[in-house]
């Protein structure tokens, strides 16, 4: 499509011949972010017929208003109003109310900050096992990779020993989820090569959301708690089990690795936080703002919509571009730079509004857990190498971090 052929484009909306989705972009989407502020609240993106926005005040708007900016119709760019969903919906993600109300009741409950203080303790438990190998392992000289041996090693144990799943096959929870979030970009090279791999591990995620392969008492087995109770269908429960396997570690494994990646850039940053662990939940945070492990989510308009003056025509197309609403002159000072002294509230990175990530007491514990486990351990963290990225249509994600941690 060219800007010629645009018969539904309002009069005004600037034109923004850009692709988010190319490995360039990808790499680094912070001079696109800029360019899409700049354009103005709300811009057209023609290689895709979208619309798209990246100021805090239209993101913010777009994710609060539920009933103009659906989530039924996909939250990928696919609009599952013209093209059937690759897979079976979410019963949470990409539904509205009342459905999407009774999935997260459940699953809100399951996930609340009560739940959290009673996992609080495992937790931090194996955060401390995890950095007292590390700290034996860099007494030894040895550098290490932050993302496979501390970004995903954490996740990976903790989350899926809560949600109940057995030790073996985890790995294929990373390469679910790799898929899932390429899956709500376009057709794209990322998504075949991501589509490739995951055959065989659906069928593995899928046996996992039974309820035979769930310990009892864990997260899973409390989904199906609800469906005994009839607050959900019994086919439901296994669809909302998935929602915790697609959504609750890819995203934390690189929030994690995205916070590390942020702390060796920055060393007056780690000096503070080593200085006083109890900063690592605001340095978390921090890094979510300024690195967004979730860049962005689509909406669809249910009807002709109004956003900062241009009519937005009925089923459109529009992209929440949370990373560059995270990075806004006009919401943050200094918006670039990694500061956690800052108190980024009001950020994006977890969503707003009804769909705002119903596991984000468990993504903060994480983070906060595993920061202050180094902070507590380690003097300095430094880059050895050139970290890698893992390019993804959604995720934010880097492949390798070579680090060298210095015992304190
Ligand atoms: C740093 C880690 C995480 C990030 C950056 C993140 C980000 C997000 C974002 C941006 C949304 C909003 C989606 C939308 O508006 O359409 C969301 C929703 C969601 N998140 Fe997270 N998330 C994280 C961790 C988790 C964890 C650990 C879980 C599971 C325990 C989880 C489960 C979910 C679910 C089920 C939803 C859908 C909620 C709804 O539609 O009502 N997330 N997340």
């Amino acid at each position: 499509m060219t800007t010629d052929t645009l018969p539904t484009l309002p009069a005004g909306v600037p034109v923004l011949d850009i692709d988010p989705f190319a490995d360039e972009v990808l790499r680094d989407p912070y001079a696109y972010h800029a360019r899409l502020r700049e354009a103005g609240p709300v811009a057209w993106i023609p290689k895709y017929g979208i619309y798209a926005t990246g100021r805090h005040e239209q993101v913010r708007q777009v994710l609060n208003d539920h009933e103009n900016y659906i989530s039924s119709a996909g939250v990928g760019l696919a609009n599952f109003n013209k093209e059937p969903p690759f897979r079976p919906k979410s019963l949470i993600l990409e539904a509205d109310p009342p459905n999407h109300t009774r999935a997260r009741t459940v699953l809100s409950r399951i996930l609340s900050p009560r739940t959290v203080n009673q996992i609080r303790e495992t937790f931090t438990q194996e955060a401390d096992a995890l950095f007292d190998q590390l700290l034996a392992a860099s007494e030894r000289g040895e550098a290490i990779d932050g993302i496979k041996q501390i970004a995903e090693v954490y996740p990976l144990k903790v989350f899926p020993d809560a949600v109940g799943l057995e030790p073996q096959g985890r790995e294929n929870l990373l390469v679910y989820g790799d898929m899932i979030f390429n899956a709500f970009g376009p057709r794209n090279e990322l998504l075949a090569r991501a589509a490739e791999k995951v055959q065989p591990v659906t069928a593995w995620i899928m046996a996992h959301c039974q309820r035979a392969m769930l310990r009892p008492g864990g997260f899973g087995d409390q989904i199906y708690q609800a469906a005994d109770a009839g607050e959900i269908s019994q086919e439901e429960a296994p669809m909302l089990v998935r929602s915790f396997l697609s959504a609750g570690v890819d995203t934390t494994v690189n929030g994690i690795g995205n916070a590390l990646w942020c702390l060796a850039q920055n060393p007056e940053a780690y000096a503070r936080l080593h200085a006083d662990p109890s900063l690592a939940r605001q340095a978390f945070e921090e890094s979510l703002r300024l690195e967004s492990a979730v860049q962005t989510f689509f909406r669809t308009t249910a009807r002709t919509v109004a956003l900062a003056g241009f009519d937005i025509p009925a089923d459109a197309k529009v992209l929440a571009v949370l990373a560059a609403a995270n990075r806004d002159e006009r919401q943050w000072s200094r918006p670039d730079r990694y500061d956690i002294d800052r108190r980024p509230t009001g950020h994006m990175a977890l969503g707003s509004g009804i769909h705002g990530c119903v596991g984000q007491v468990v993504a903060r514990l994480e983070g906060e857990l595993v920061l202050a486990a180094l902070a507590k351990r380690f003097a300095r963290i430094e880059l050895v190498g050139e970290p890698t990225r893992r390019l993804n249509n959604t995720l934010r994600a880097l492949g390798t971090l070579p680090l060298r941690l210095i015992p304190a």
